[in-house]
């Protein structure tokens, strides 16, 4: 018998994926993923640098590069994080291959089998797949519309946990967005403590408004104990995940050990793209580049949230997001939400069930809808087939 690792077998085979499967029909309408509409991607802008590489460029692209990254988009990334309020003095940048990969080394860095690990819940499904491989016990703290529930919090770390992962900003799945008052209880609370907190903003360049900026400080930057926590950022959602591009940003204890662990995952991020990376940084294209995907996706959010409220009943809720690419609905009571995505795929639309994003994977009465990826007609069509079924459901 093949004998797999028992972290390996312990990864969930899933029921949600072989429905799935089932999605794939060309006409299908997909709210299901977390990916960038192909149809946005700054290709032209990509052509044109590649086009004016020198040859010297070129053959640095093609090679292998240093562990933490390109110096030259260290350096650019640095300086546009230092322009965010970022403490740069005090920490060190780690190119990663995708913010997920960020994440896996945290988690490599920090659990033994049986270790306490604190999430939302619900939480990013890549991150509690990554956590999962190194066997801890996961945690969830349940959300309010404000954020993680403070006095849960509390009571969860006295079970001495290794790190706290959250995602204050456009959170996925649940769309939401800590507020200010509760972004400084959770620092009162963490900074009381030696936990380390993983602060996960995939999505922070994805605000709809610009007087919302000032409640999204990401908490790497408010923190007066800072070097407690390791902020990872993407280029996914700002210019494509195809680069397979992110960071991490950490105080020297942390930043030798995450060194180390990359070192044996891939030696080094893609050269190539960390190249490319580089010249859209450092052009200014980057900047206009998400100012211009920011209207369209809050366009497309506007969009899907008027849909909503036309044609899902009346008991079914939601946060309505200020950023990011999700919607998180709750279901009138009685709805299962297995039974309600089986009959919503028949009908040519699909989404993703709340169970995926629950740490023990148990079913919650949620679905996250997404807005990124769908143009606008298509939102409404789609909307509709979800909400009739869900009617026809509650009869
Ligand atoms: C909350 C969150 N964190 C991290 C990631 C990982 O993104 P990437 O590895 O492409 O940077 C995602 C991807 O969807 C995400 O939703």
């Amino acid at each position: 018998m093949t004998r797999f690792s028992q972290s390996v077998s312990a990864l969930r085979s899933s029921a949600i994926r072989d429905l799935m499967s089932l999605a794939t029909r060309p006409d299908m309408i997909s709210f299901a993923g977390g990916m960038p509409d192909n149809e946005l991607f700054p290709i032209h802008e990509v052509q044109e640098i590649v086009d004016n590489l020198s040859v010297k460029e070129q053959q640095v692209a093609m090679q292998y590069g240093p562990t933490t990254g390109y110096p030259p988009l260290l350096e650019a990334l640095g300086e546009w994080l230092r322009k965010k309020g970022f403490p740069m003095d005090t920490n060190k940048l780690i190119i990663t291959t995708g913010s997920l990969q960020a994440i896996n080394i945290w988690a490599k860095m920090f659990i033994d089998p049986g270790d306490v690990v604190l999430t939302e819940n619900p939480a990013f499904i890549g991150a509690l797949s990554a956590f999962g491989s190194y066997m801890p016990t996961i945690h969830g703290i349940n959300m309010d519309g404000h954020g993680i529930l403070i006095e849960p919090l509390k009571e969860a770390l006295k079970l001495d946990p290794k790190f706290l992962y959250i995602t204050p900003t456009f959170h996925n799945p649940a769309g939401l967005t800590y507020s200010p008052e509760r972004r400084r209880e959770l620092l009162d609370v963490m900074n009381a403590t030696e936990v380390p907190i993983l602060e996960d903003d995939a999505y922070g360049e994805l605000w709809f408004d610009e007087e919302d900026k000032q409640h999204i400080v990401p908490l790497k930057v408010q923190s007066e104990k800072e070097q407690q926590i390791c902020y990872t950022g993407s280029f996914s959602k700002i210019f494509g995940p195809g680069m397979r591009l992110g960071w991490m940003l950490v105080g020297e204890e942390f930043y030798r050990k995450a060194e180390l662990c990359k070192q044996c995952i891939d030696a080094c991020s893609p050269t190539f793209t960390q190249v490319l990376a580089h010249r859209f940084l450092v052009s200014g294209q980057l900047d206009s580049y998400v100012a211009s995907v920011r209207s369209i996706y809050h366009k497309r959010c506007e969009y899907m949230v008027d849909a909503i409220k036309r044609y899902f009943p009346s008991e079914a809720s939601f946060v309505e997001p200020k950023g990011g690419f999700y919607i998180w609905v709750k279901l009138p009571d009685g709805i299962d939400e297995m039974e309600l995505l089986k009959e919503v795929i028949a009908e040519g639309a699909v989404f993703v069930v709340g169970s995926t994003f629950d740490p023990q994977g148990a079913s919650n009465g949620y679905i996250r809808v997404s807005y990124c990826n769908t143009a606008e007609d298509k939102i409404e069509k789609g909307i509709k087939i979800i909400g009739d079924v869900m009617k026809k459901m509650m009869k």
